[in-house]
């Protein structure tokens, strides 16, 4: 007899909401790790590049095209038939509507022709428990969740409870790190590009802003973000036919660290006033621009500075993948929710309001 919480659960999870088809099979139990019995990830930038940006209507109809034999691949390589999984987690927003309906769908019919639950997951929820896949990080914990689609500080108080220090006013890191490369003719995707280039630059070079840097730490909004400013500081940067790129990717990093350092250092102090309790705090970062290694060594040393322990994903869990979405989906698995066939998708999800 299996006794209910100690059986390790089994999921396939399924993530199309933005420009990665992705499937992958993971096993355990909160708080993790876990096993990830394996993870298959195809990246379509490729096929965005031209356009210097994700184009939702390709991105749909990639998704449709190759997610079967994603699924096919993640099942053979994990060895597992379909009878051995628990549950199927498909990533139901918020991201480009196209993608979620498609991976939804896809999850649904599985769901129904193997007669398993259908765990309806929040792709924000994918990458802020990812670090209790890979590391066990227990509860709460503070959150900066840095990708495309959103710059965010929260603490993690379970596994659907968020509580929202601050949010972006205007872009997210990702977004602004794509938008600067394609401003200074670099690659898509933007970020690991503006890396490269960044290693070989001089970050005081050029003085760039620092938008709402230094806002007292009671002020409302004190954790929100805004990138506009240093972006138009960029365009016109960019349009000096002199411009030396190097330099260029170099200041505009080092102002995004000292943003990002600035409001991780607030909500630090809000964590710690929210959590007396929590002897030692652990800062998490997550999304696509936690894969950047700059980004990770300054917070990692405003951690040490804090008393906070730091826990940074692997890279290739930072960026979008089906491990985070199944992850995500068996902790609500093990918390008994899983969602009825009729769940709808949504392209706006916000992970909750703010404290
Ligand atoms: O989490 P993710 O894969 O997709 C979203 O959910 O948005 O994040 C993708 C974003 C892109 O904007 C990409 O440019 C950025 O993460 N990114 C980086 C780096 N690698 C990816 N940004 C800065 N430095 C990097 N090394
Ligand atoms: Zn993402």
């Amino acid at each position: 007899m299996n006794i209910p919480g100690t059986k390790p659960l089994t999921v396939l999870g399924i993530e199309t909401s933005c420009d990665e088809t992705a499937a992958a099979v993971v096993r355990g139990l909160p708080p993790g790790p876990g096993a990830i019995l394996s993870n298959v990830v195809f990246s379509q930038s490729e096929a965005h590049a031209p356009y210097g940006g994700v184009v939702p209507e390709i991105a749909s109809r990639a998704h449709l095209e190759l997610l079967d034999d994603i699924i096919e691949r993640a099942m053979a390589e994990a060895r597992l038939d379909w009878r051995d999984l628990d549950a199927i987690a498909a990533t139901a927003g918020p991201g480009l509507i196209g993608g979620v309906m498609v991976g939804l769908t896809t999850a649904k019919a599985l769901a129904l022709g193997a007669g398993k639950k259908l765990v309806a997951v929040n792709h924000l929820a994918g990458h802020a428990l990812t670090a209790r896949l890979t590391d066990g990080v227990e509860f709460p914990f503070l959150l900066l969740l840095v990708s495309g689609g959103h710059c965010q500080l929260l603490a993690v108080e379970g596994a659907d409870r968020f509580r929202l220090y601050g949010t972006t006013m205007d872009d997210a890191a990702g977004e602004a790190f794509d938008k600067v490369a394609k401003l200074l003719g670099l690659g898509y995707p933007g970020g690991p590009q503006v890396e490269i280039h960044a290693a070989r630059g001089n970050p005081r070079a050029y003085a760039l802003p620092r938008p709402l840097l230094g806002r007292p730490s009671a002020s409302a909004g004190a954790v929100d973000f805004s990138f506009s400013g240093l972006k138009t500081a960029m365009r016109q940067l960019a349009q000096d036919q002199t411009v030396r790129i190097d330099d260029a990717c170099a200041s505009f990093q080092a102002a995004v660290i000292d943003i990002l350092r600035d409001r991780t250092a607030k909500a630090m102090g809000m964590f710690r006033d929210h959590f007396p309790d929590t002897a030692s705090p652990t800062l998490v970062i997550a999304g696509g621009v936690a894969a950047n290694r700059a980004i990770g060594t300054a917070l990692a040393a405003l951690a040490a500075d804090q008393n906070f322990q730091i826990r940074v994903p692997p890279a290739r869990l930072c960026t979008d993948n089906g491990a985070m979405i199944a992850w995500a989906g068996l902790e609500r698995l093990a918390l008994g929710n899983s969602d009825p066939l009729v769940i709808g998708p949504k392209a706006r999800w916000p992970l909750s309001n703010s404290v």
